[in-house]
């Protein structure tokens, strides 16, 4: 009944976030399902396996990983979202096919218009209702994920400026799209995201 993802840079806090904000939605009365990209159904979590394995030994070409992607959104669209939207219960998604566009497409600068074409294809057209974005500083986001450790001096130029690119594309998309996304400065005190967060998504969910 209502499709919403939450999208970010890596670092974004968005997982941590998404446990509260569930907890929310469903006090307010809401049945609600809670998924998440790439994985979220048994299929999915093997292609996920698949993915993050290959990804790391650095084996996998870009063409490949960009299908599995579709491949684990194929079957999570078709086994859980819309199953749920049709049974009259809100969706949670942790990434959808913005993260597609903006980490495939403006951080890896493979064609937008070709990427529209197969996520519209793995989506069969789902768009969703509210788009979250948890929007961070490329560093801010990489020091949080490296949690401070010696790992954030190990990180190379090019990892900067791969997920500076990735910001920036979010950003475009937010702006092509803004009846779709909210922005919510995720640079803070995590409870005062998750207040923000679930003010949007209530004030949305009673405006219904
Ligand atoms: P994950 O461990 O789920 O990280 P996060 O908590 O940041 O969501 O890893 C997902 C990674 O895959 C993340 O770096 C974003 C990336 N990704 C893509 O590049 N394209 C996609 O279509 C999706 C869904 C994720």
């Amino acid at each position: 009944m209502l499709f919403i993802t939450l999208e970010g840079p890596d670092g974004s806090g968005k997982t941590s976030q998404i446990p509260l904000l569930a907890g929310a939605i469903r006090a307010a009365g809401y049945d609600l399902v809670v998924t998440r990209e790439p994985g979220g159904t048994p299929i999915g979590d093997e292609v996920r396996q698949v993915i993050m394995d290959l990804k790391h030994k650095g084996q996998m070409h870009p063409t490949t990983e960009i299908l599995l992607f579709q491949a684990s959104r194929a079957q999570l669209v078709n086994e859980v979202i819309r199953p749920a939207l049709a049974a009259g219960k809100v969706v949670l998604c942790d990434r959808y096919a913005d993260s597609t566009l903006a980490y495939q497409g403006y951080g890896h600068q493979t064609d937008l218009a070709a990427l529209r074409q197969i996520v519209q294809f793995a989506t069969g057209g789902l768009t969703p209702d509210l788009t979250l974005l948890l929007d961070i500083d490329a560093e801010a986001g990489l020091r949080r994920r490296a949690g401070d450790s010696g790992q954030w001096n190990r990180m190379d130029a090019y990892q900067v400026e791969f997920h500076r690119r990735v910001r920036a594309g979010y950003h475009a998309l937010a702006a092509a799209e803004p009846a779709r996304w909210v922005t919510i400065h995720a640079d803070r005190d995590p409870a005062a995201i998750q207040a923000d967060l679930q003010q949007v998504v209530l004030d949305r969910l009673i405006s219904r």
